[in-house]
């Protein structure tokens, strides 16, 4: 079965072409950053028409390097949550558009089911069941995954999300959008032990988390650094390591907590923060003890992309799910509420 897939959830239009028998044959994507650069973050509107713009010519662009028809697609899939309103509904009308005029089937994806199953595109891929974490810009859940969708929320963020504390950090340290990326740039230059900052619930028992306190502790050590008429290149690079070991720790402890509350002896990384490098290292030491394995996609394929959502389309449009030709978003949507395969 060929799937044409289609991300729209938020500043990245994202298209691939993933057969299930050949794997993945094209992807391309466009990454809006540039144009939401100057106001610091997204601005829904703007990403809204630049998807209007970039769809139609990516979509033709993957069909021509994978050598392909619009015939030979079998199914569309495409993002439907969560996510902004109006970038979801631009990928759904044009999904649903192209699926009616070549008359094949479409399915809405969840977003975040596309990310936990990206790693699946890897060369060695991880076997169900195993623990996920989920580290995105809108998202930190661990999850137990007994297979595609049979999901076990363990634990979640209970204010910010990991992205979006590296985002609102990096913002105040006067660094460039998305934050994470410029953290962990900066991260490399600073100095150990220098700032130490706090590792949010991990004294307590339970698989939540919450970051929001981590983004007001580098804003007091930053503004207490200012004061003493500190504002140097190297300050900023210290306060970014330090906030970056911080993040980085509270969530291997608490992956080590939800592997052994399980028994599960494999990691599933997904989502943007999963890109992280340090958080990689550290994941694989904490399983290298264990005697278990960590597994994560390819940096582009951490961040949001079209092929996640065609491969997890496509194992759904194998198993005879798809929707009807209405057009429908969701802005919030639980992954445990998906029907299991
Ligand atoms: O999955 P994603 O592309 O979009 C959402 O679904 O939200 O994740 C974007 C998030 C942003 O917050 C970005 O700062 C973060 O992932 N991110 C990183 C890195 N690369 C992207 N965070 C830490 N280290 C990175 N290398
Ligand atoms: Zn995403």
């Amino acid at each position: 079965m060929l799937v044409l897939g289609l991300e729209t959830s938020c500043d990245e239009t994202g298209v691939a072409l993933y057969d299930s028998e050949h794997g993945l044959l094209a992807d391309a994507l466009f990454s809006q950053i540039d144009l939401h650069r100057i106001y610091g973050g997204v601005v829904p509107e703007l990403a809204s028409r630049d998807h209007v713009k970039r769809m139609l010519p990516l979509i033709r662009d993957v069909l021509a390097s994978a050598n392909r028809a619009p015939a030979d697609i079998d199914a569309v899939a495409y993002t439907a949550g969560p996510g902004l309103v109006g970038a979801l509904l631009v990928g759904a009308s044009c999904a649903q558009a192209l699926a009616f005029a070549w008359g094949v089937p479409a399915l809405g994806v969840h977003h975040m089911e596309g990310h936990l199953l990206a790693p699946m595109l890897e060369e060695s891929p991880p076997a169900f069941p195993f623990v996920a974490l989920l580290v995105s810009g809108g998202h930190t859940q661990l999850v137990r995954v007994d297979g595609i969708g049979r999901y076990e929320l363990l634990g979640e963020s209970v204010d910010d999300a990991a992205g979006e504390a590296f985002d609102k950090t990096a913002k105040l340290l006067g660094l460039g959008y998305p934050g994470g990326p410029e953290i962990a740039r900066m991260a490399q230059q600073g100095v150990a032990g220098r700032f130490v900052f706090p590792r949010p619930m991990t004294d307590r028992p339970g698989l939540d988390f919450s970051f929001s306190g981590l983004k007001t502790f580098a804003l007091n050590t930053w503004q207490r650094c200012l004061a003493e008429a500190d504002d140097s290149e190297q300050t900023r690079c210290d306060i970014a390591l330090a906030f970056q070991q911080a993040v980085v720790e509270t969530l291997t402890i608490k992956c080590r907590r939800a592997l052994k509350q399980t028994r599960l002896k494999q990691l599933v990384i997904a989502g943007g923060v999963s890109a992280n490098v340090s958080l990689r290292e550290n994941l694989a030491a904490m399983l290298g003890e264990m005697g278990g394995q960590v597994f994560y996609a390819r940096p582009r394929f951490c961040t949001d992309n079209g092929a996640m959502i065609a491969y997890a389309g496509c194992q759904r449009l194998l198993a005879g799910q798809h929707d009807g030709p209405q057009i429908e978003v969701r802005a919030r949507w639980t992954m445990e509420s998906l029907p299991a395969l």
